[in-house]
């Protein structure tokens, strides 16, 4: 498929950035999960790094590519990390949290002298939005929360597992997923949810990431913010 070989480029790519002795944030989803593989066939050949994970899911996978793990308590300082991105808009704008990782993801990034995004090229958007925006909360404020947000102009949705429950995320909470449509100010927006109380993190990264890496059929193109 295209976008798998697209994704593996990418991930490949980024894998490549990282040197000798480099604490590496390791990020969620299928085209990172290219990165973490890439990066545990140089760890094979002799690369020196520690990985710090964004999820439980991406912690496994490290372990059985052979990748030394971390902790952000041992190491608060990241040299670089590969994540991958829902959306992301012309300045290097993203949607995040389709795989329910954003705020262990968002944590990391922030924690990181680099952040790079790799996607397969239906990623990139002009404006963001048509990715519905998830936005993880503490159970107790649902309904709170769906009202403002809803207020706020998007249709909140429960992430629901396919049993029917809710999706529970890494740190226990809910994630709404919530439809925009456009976002016009995704600045303005990421503030006005960081500021809403029940809100643990939602999944607009405004200003992190300073490179993509973009899969375009078997190349690979570089996008600086
Ligand atoms: C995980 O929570 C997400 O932020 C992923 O990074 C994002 O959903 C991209 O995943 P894919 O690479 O699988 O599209």
């Amino acid at each position: 498929m295209a976008n798998e070989e697209e994704k593996e480029a990418a991930g490949r790519a980024a894998a490549k950035l990282v040197r000798d002795s480099d604490i590496v944030g390791l990020g969620t989803g299928s085209t990172a999960y290219f990165a973490v593989v890439a990066l545990g066939e140089r760890v094979k050949a002799g690369l020196k790094i520690m990985g710090i994970p964004t999820s439980v899911q991406t912690a496994d996978l490290a372990r059985s590519v052979g990748i030394p793990l971390t902790t952000l308590d041992e190491h608060p300082e990241i040299d670089i990390t590969i994540d991958g991105a829902d959306e992301f808009d012309p300045k290097l704008n993203l949607i995040k949290g389709g795989g329910g990782a954003l705020t262990r993801e968002k944590v990391i990034a922030t924690a990181s002298k680099k952040m790079v995004v790799v996607a397969d090229s239906g990623k990139v958007v002009p404006t963001l939005g048509k990715f519905p925006l998830p936005v993880e909360i503490i159970a107790f404020a649902r309904t709170v929360i769906e009202k403002k947000i809803a207020s706020l102009g998007a249709t909140p949705k429960l992430r629901l597992k396919p049993d029917g429950s809710p999706f529970i995320t890494d740190n226990g909470n809910q994630i709404l997923d919530c439809s925009f449509g456009k976002i016009e100010d995704p600045a303005a927006l990421a503030r006005e949810l960081s500021d809403t109380p029940g809100i643990v993190e939602h999944g607009l990264f405004i200003g992190i990431a300073k490179m993509a890496l973009i899969g375009r059929g078997p190349s690979v193109e570089q996008l600086n913010g």
